[in-house]
């Protein structure tokens, strides 16, 4: 069940040092270490983010746990360790890459493992807990707070591999959900914070559905929003790495779309803007985007640009904006 309970808090502790020394240290881990070697992380940052790997051989971790007066079938209880369906223990991450995940208290209370083979599943990750809510946690929130308070904004990334390259590469107010589709939740935390917040998701269909998802429930949350967008097929850790900081802070964060722009683009793409059926819809549903705009001026401008983009008339367009607000109000 999902008792919160200090045994397992413990354990995670006790496993995200086990973890990284034996990365670290281990003469079994050469494989891992130069996986993540090969994925260009620095020494430095393996170790601010007490990245690990776990033994192939499942007792391993088992029977040092037993050594160190843990409960095997309490840890398996609550989710920390797994159990097979003849009630043998073990530990889920065998044979990866593992990633500790920390909440707002700097506490691991979960694990990513990244298969370093390709094996399927990519990612595993612990179960839902009460200790561990992937819908109230935000990847790295604890470690980016100062500068994300700091500069007044956050970059919202998909994935942790995102995050701890960004923050190899100095960009420290980097956050990620875990996997899942940003929640309220996870909304409300970013705005006690920042003002703003850049979505930073893949290049690729998935990243960008997720991202306008993202952006509407930041918007919802009275959080400014921009979005930035990272060539087809790449990602931010990837683009990072080939392009370096520079062209990241500057092409990619610099560049990222108003919420504005980046919604009306988004839905752009849903319509065929060369029927007239249908660029019509599409010239309905972005009126009515542009009516949620609080400021007069924004307004003016997404309604010229639409005008412009279709060669309509600026005040019938406008006049069809400030009637959908009258509704509103
Ligand atoms: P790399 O392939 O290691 O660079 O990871 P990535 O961060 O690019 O992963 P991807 O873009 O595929 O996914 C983003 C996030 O979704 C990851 O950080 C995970 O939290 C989650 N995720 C991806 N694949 C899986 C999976 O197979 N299982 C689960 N549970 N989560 C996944
Ligand atoms: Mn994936
Ligand atoms: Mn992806
Ligand atoms: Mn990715
Ligand atoms: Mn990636």
């Amino acid at each position: 069940n999902n008792q919160i309970d200090q045994e397992s808090l413990n354990a995670y502790e006790f496993l995200t040092m086990f973890y990284h020394h034996l990365l670290v240290h281990a003469n079994g881990a050469e494989e891992a270490k130069q996986y993540l070697e090969k994925r260009g992380l620095t020494e430095d940052v393996i170790k601010k983010f007490k990245i690990g790997f776990s033994p192939y051989q499942s007792d391993v971790t088992t029977t040092l746990l037993e050594k160190k007066s843990f409960r095997l079938n309490h840890l398996a209880h609550t989710g920390v360790l797994s159990e097979t369906e003849d009630g043998k223990v073990l530990d889920r991450f065998r044979g990866r890459v593992v990633f500790p995940i920390r909440n707002h208290l700097g506490k691991t209370v979960g694990f990513g493992g990244r298969t370093i083979t390709d094996e399927d599943p990519k990612y595993l990750n612990s179960p839902e807990s009460k200790l561990f809510q992937k819908g109230n946690i935000l990847y790295n929130f604890d470690y980016a707070r100062s500068e994300m308070k700091k500069l007044n904004q956050a970059v919202l990334f998909e994935g942790y591999m995102d995050v701890i390259t960004a923050d190899q590469y100095g960009i420290t107010n980097g956050v990620a959900s875990l996997g899942t589709a940003l929640t309220d939740h996870q909304a409300q935390l970013l705005k006690r914070y920042v003002d703003e917040v850049i979505v930073c998701y893949d290049g690729d269909k998935a990243g960008i559905e997720a991202a306008f998802k993202a952006a509407e429930r930041l918007k919802k949350s009275g959080i400014g929003v921009r979005v930035a967008s990272i060539p087809e097929g790449d990602d931010p850790d990837g683009y990072l790495k080939k392009n370096g900081r520079e062209a990241f802070v500057h092409q990619i964060l610099g560049q990222s779309a108003t919420y504005m722009s980046f919604v009306l683009n988004y839905l752009k793409r849903q319509y065929d803007t060369s029927i007239e059926a249908s660029r019509m819809q599409y010239i309905e549903v972005a009126i009515r985007y542009i009516a949620t705009l609080v400021k007069p001026i924004e307004r003016d401008h997404y309604v010229r640009e639409l005008a412009n983009e279709y060669d309509l008339s600026v005040d019938t367009i406008l006049g069809e904006v400030e009637s959908k607000r009258q509704q509103h109000t």
